[in-house]
């Protein structure tokens, strides 16, 4: 069995946890797919560790830890070779130039594979590159796929990439839609929960806890970003929503996202100390929207919704005793009607942000592409 080469672009808390999980699968995956790897290389937007053969796991682990500890691939010694040194986009043209090197290195064998885990709105290119060599490539960076249509049509127009990762982390939404496609089903409507941040916060709106206590309890707990209305604006949720209408054959761009963020508009100029200062101005609001949604048998929800007039997310009131009604906490849910599925939807719910959960969906990804690829070649 001939080993697939790995390019992992990316070491924050994905990159990292996602290395180690495919250290600790190395014998599983022999026993059980017969699917052979190696990392080749390894950058973050500062440098990359290359080995043609293959970085050894315990060097990788202690890349990790130091990365952990605040030290870049450049300060741990990490090749920044570029042909465009200091250029704004130099971790872009690193990658570039690490392609047409593990291109040349793996010769003969089966195509490499790489697999975006940054959060960097450039990569896209990147993997399109990939693909056109001839590479595989997974991405859990929403970025490529949420970008413009062209883009997401040209990534997706072969079977050597895949995104699943990029909504709901390891609840396999992205393979459901796409199996109902091959199923020759029609898929008319979808509603969801795509955020556990925000699946935490009308939760605990709904248990009659005030808004702006839930927002600082929830940063205080490292559940949202240090800003946290980067969580709360929405776009994040629109993105995963824009790509599933996506996957289920719309075409459209984020602006035709009909998106009502969480909080107010106009409090995004402010600082986030003024921002948090301001939110009990926001609770007495939410307080009433949960009543009004209780009085009418409803519960309050911020919603990802696809039907035949486009997408829109948002806060809605929705039947208490549907899926969406009923769910609780940080889990996401998609709830999908289709021809086949015209009563009652199948709903697919589970925990969606764990970064363990991520890192096993992009390993899911990878297996696969790497299994494509041995029947291919035969
Ligand atoms: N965390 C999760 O649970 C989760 C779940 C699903 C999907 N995702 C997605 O996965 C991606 C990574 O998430 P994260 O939490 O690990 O983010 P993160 O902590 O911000 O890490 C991003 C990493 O990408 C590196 N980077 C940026 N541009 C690069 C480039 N051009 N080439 C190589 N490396 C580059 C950064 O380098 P520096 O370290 O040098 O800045 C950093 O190591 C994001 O797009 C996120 O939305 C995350």
């Amino acid at each position: 069995m001939e080993s697939t080469s790995l390019v992992v672009l990316g070491a924050g808390k994905l990159g990292r946890v996602f290395v180690r999980q495919l250290g600790e699968s190395v014998d599983f995956h022999r026993r059980h797919h017969r699917a052979e790897y190696r990392i080749v290389a390894w950058a973050d937007s500062t440098a990359a560790f290359v080995n043609s053969k293959g970085l050894a796991f315990e060097a990788l682990s202690a890349i990790s830890a130091r990365k952990e500890a605040g030290a870049s691939f450049a300060e741990q010694g990490g090749d920044r070779s570029s042909s465009a040194p200091g250029a704004e986009d130099e971790a872009t043209a690193r990658a570039f130039e690490l392609l047409g090197e593990i291109g040349e290195l793996a010769k003969g064998g089966p195509p490499p594979l790489v697999i975006d885990l940054t959060s960097s709105a450039r990569t896209g290119a990147v993997l399109e590159g990939a693909l056109a060599r001839g590479f595989s490539a997974v991405t859990a960076n929403k970025l490529p796929v949420a970008g413009a249509q062209k883009l997401f049509d040209s990534l997706t127009s072969t079977p050597r990439f895949r995104y699943e990762a990029t909504v709901a982390s390891a609840v396999p939404v992205i393979e459901t839609c796409l199996g109902l496609l091959r199923n020759g089903d029609r898929v008319d409507a979808f509603t969801g929960a795509l955020s556990g941040t925000i699946g935490h916060l009308m939760t605990g709106l709904e248990d009659g806890k005030p808004f702006s206590k839930l927002v600082t309890t929830a940063m205080q707990r490292g559940y949202t970003e240090r800003d946290p209305r980067a969580d709360l604006g929405g776009e994040d949720v629109a993105r995963k929503a824009l790509i599933l209408a996506r996957t289920l054959g719309r075409k459209l761009e984020f602006a035709d996202v009909a998106l009502e963020p969480l909080v107010p508009t106009n409090l995004s100029l402010l600082d986030v100390e003024d921002f948090i200062a301001a939110l009990p101005g926001l609770d007495a609001n939410f307080a009433q929207r949960v009543a009004q949604a209780r009085a009418a048998g409803k519960a309050l929800r911020y919603a990802a919704a696809m039907d035949e007039g486009g997408v829109a997310v948002g806060p809605v009131a929705v039947p208490k005793g549907g899926a969406l009604g009923s769910l609780r906490g940080r889990d996401n849910l998609l709830a999908i009607s289709s021809k086949y599925y015209p009563d009652l939807p199948l709903v697919l719910q589970g925990s969606g942000d764990g970064i363990e959960a991520a890192a096993s969906a992009v390993q899911g990804d990878l297996i696969e592409l790497i299994l494509f690829e041995t029947y291919r070649r035969g």
